[in-house]
């Protein structure tokens, strides 16, 4: 089963927020039906969010009717506006779709640029999943056999196009032969941990265990965690990790108890042109944290402020995987030095 596929007509994907009751497919070929899949979505995690976001502007160049190459590239242009605006805070959305726009603004003829599109959203499928098997492959090496490790949200198979990047380390570990052991907060409100990623490692015989997202401190106080791997959706110059709700708080007890704290993600997740408070955190629908399934929650009138990500400072994390390496602190300088 293949949560992403492209059948050189449309992109078929999974829609994740039935899983993981149902699976359930859902093929994507125009630009609105795109924005709308990632911004309910139906896709999400950073990495697959950015080679979604791909597709959605190349399967948008097939459709382009222009007269002239200028034409063209506006419409183009007006494609990428509007999909980034689908959600803010993952820089692998700009990464992927500035890819592909990139990629097609170097050739003079519109046939051209519609090929090179399809062919760069196809080439970031590829890349992304050697990069998480490199992710893997490096981060695995951090990892003890009997080590139990924590993880937030989902980070794995289901946010990337195979492996994951908080999860890869994992899968590999496992793969040689380490009895690992995965901890995955539930991850309110939308419930990836509990959702998601404890049926991906279920499926795969990875053994896990889903805690309330408040049963963090309290694990960690009576040592049952060892270490801890989560993904990001931005990472900024100096280190600053933009993740789903809740990372930081996380971060925090790490530190606390004096435990590992590691942060796995593709070099597409940094951003080094921004500075960590300009970065835009995505606010969500109340609902999200009014209703529990169906079920109200929250009393009509009350007032909810869903915000989904957190910031964790770099003074914070142990170390950074990336399809490059491991960087440790100072990490200005580090990753300074992984883009140079
Ligand atoms: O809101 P989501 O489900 O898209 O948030 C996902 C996360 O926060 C992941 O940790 C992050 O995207 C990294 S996924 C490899």
């Amino acid at each position: 089963m293949r949560h992403i596929e492209w059948t050189g007509e449309f992109l078929k994907i999974i829609d994740q927020r039935k899983l993981p009751g149902k699976v359930d497919y859902v093929c994507l070929e125009n630009l609105e039906e795109f924005y709308k899949a990632i911004v309910e979505m139906k896709v999400r995690g950073a990495p697959l969010i950015g080679v979604v976001g791909a597709f959605a502007i190349a399967l948008l160049a097939q459709k382009i009717k222009a007269d002239s190459r200028e034409e063209f590239l506006k419409k183009i242009e007006d494609g990428v506006n509007y999909i980034l605006g689908s959600r803010p805070t993952a820089y692998n959305l700009q990464y992927c779709v500035n890819f592909v726009y990139n990629g097609i603004r170097e050739y003079e003829h519109i046939e051209d640029m519609k090929r090179v599109a399809i062919e760069k959203a196809q080439e970031l499928i590829k890349v992304e999943m050697e990069n998480s098997r490199r992710i893997g492959e490096y981060g695995e090496k951090l990892l003890n056999d009997g080590d139990r490790i924590l993880t937030h949200c989902n980070a794995g198979e289901l946010a990337t196009i195979a492996y994951g990047t908080a999860l890869a380390p994992i899968r590999i570990a496992y793969e040689k032969g380490k009895c690992v052991y995965v901890i995955v907060t539930e991850t309110r409100p939308a419930q990836q941990g509990a959702r998601l990623t404890a049926w991906e490692l279920l499926k795969e015989k990875i053994p896990v265990t889903v805690i309330a997202d408040t049963a963090v401190g309290h694990i960690m106080s009576k040592g049952m965690i060892d270490k801890i791997i989560v993904g990001a959706d931005r990472i900024t110059r100096e280190g600053y990790v933009f993740n789903k709700i809740g990372t930081y708080q996380i971060a925090i007890l790490a530190k606390e108890h004096n435990l590992p704290f590691y942060v796995a993600a593709p070099t597409s997740t940094f951003d080094t042109n921004i500075d960590h408070d300009k970065v835009v955190i995505e606010e969500r629908d109340a609902n999200e944290i009014v209703f529990a399934g169906r079920k109200r929650i929250v009393a009509k009138g009350v007032k909810v402020y869903n915000p989904v990500f957190d910031k964790t400072p770099p003074n914070l994390i142990r170390a950074i995987i990336t399809e490059k390496g491991i960087i440790y602190p100072p990490f200005e300088k580090s990753i300074s030095k992984l883009f140079s």
